[in-house]
């Protein structure tokens, strides 16, 4: 596997960090993921706006040139032969920083940013979730993701946790809950719910990821004239819902049949989450070939 660290393509083996980076020291940094469909970058300057935003509240330097950053991971999709098949991108930013550095007290500027790049197949137990649905874990608020919810930074142990609860405990996934009981988000997407015809999803201000692809299904929701309501609702909703699905970039739309140990509905799939797999993947085409 060849990775993309600080301008070079280099053997993942071979890449090699300072334990100085504050990223390291504190987790001072960001990362983003999307998927790469045969070679072409799905909602690219949607995932470089979001990594702008991110940059800007970390105060990081970041360029946003998307030619740069296109061309970067285009030559490490090519370098591992990705371009042919759909790959998971991982893209991170760390503060940096070496033995002669306080990045807590230094000027920003005066560290240098580490880019670190890696992709890699996107695994065929995605396509298998997507088709059969996954089960759901609701784990208690300790677990949500703390006081920046909106970044998506490099502070990422409480979904690391919630991921291996879910895993360990049999479960696909976790669903995370605020203070109050609301649902907030998976430990790495986003949650809907369907109920007599109308979608639901938490708002925003509740403090959450604004999941690039939870943004295009409620583009794609207007398009197809589907309601959806950005709201607080509980994990009761969830229980009686028609329809349960959570989102994610490389996820794309994945139905939840279960929820500890009750099934949504009858267990199956819904319609308007199959039909919003449907119009997700015309919609990856239509941009591939504009
Ligand atoms: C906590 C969290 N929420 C939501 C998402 C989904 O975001 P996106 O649709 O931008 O991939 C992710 C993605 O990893 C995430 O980590």
């Amino acid at each position: 596997m060849i990775v993309h660290l600080d301008g070079e393509l280099i053997e993942a083996r071979a890449a090699r960090v300072s334990p100085f980076d504050a990223a390291y020291l504190y987790g001072d940094g960001i990362f983003d993921t999307l998927r790469s469909y045969e070679g072409f970058l799905y909602r690219f300057d949607e995932h470089l706006d979001r990594l702008e935003r991110e940059a800007e509240l970390l105060q990081l330097p970041f360029d946003r040139d998307a030619d740069l950053w296109r061309a970067r991971i285009e030559e490490l999709l090519e370098a591992n032969q990705l371009k042919e098949v759909d790959a998971r991108v991982r893209t991170q930013i760390s503060r940096g920083g070496d033995p002669d550095t306080d990045p807590r007290r230094s000027h920003p500027e005066e560290v240098h940013p580490v880019v670190f790049i890696t992709a890699q197949a996107v695994d065929s137990t995605v396509a298998t979730m997507q088709e059969r649905g996954v089960r759901v874990l609701t784990l208690q608020n300790s677990f949500a993701r703390g006081n920046f919810p909106l970044i998506k930074s490099l502070n990422y142990l409480p979904s690391v946790m919630a991921q291996r609860f879910a895993l360990s405990s049999g479960f696909e996934e976790a669903i995370l809950f605020n203070r109050q009981q609301k649902v907030l988000e998976g430990s790495a997407s986003n949650v809907f719910l369907v109920h007599e015809g109308r979608l639901r999803t938490p708002s925003t201000r509740l403090g959450l990821l604004p999941g690039i692809t939870r943004d295009t299904v409620l583009e794609l929701c207007r398009g197809e004239g589907l309601a959806v309501d950005e709201v607080g609702f509980e994990l009761r909703d969830l229980l009686i819902a028609d329809e349960v699905f959570l989102t994610a970039s490389i996820k794309e739309i994945v139905p939840v049949i279960g929820i500890d140990n009750s099934t949504v509905a009858d267990g199956q799939p819904g319609p308007i989450t199959r039909r919003l797999q449907r119009v997700y993947h015309e919609d990856v085409d239509r941009a591939r070939r504009s």
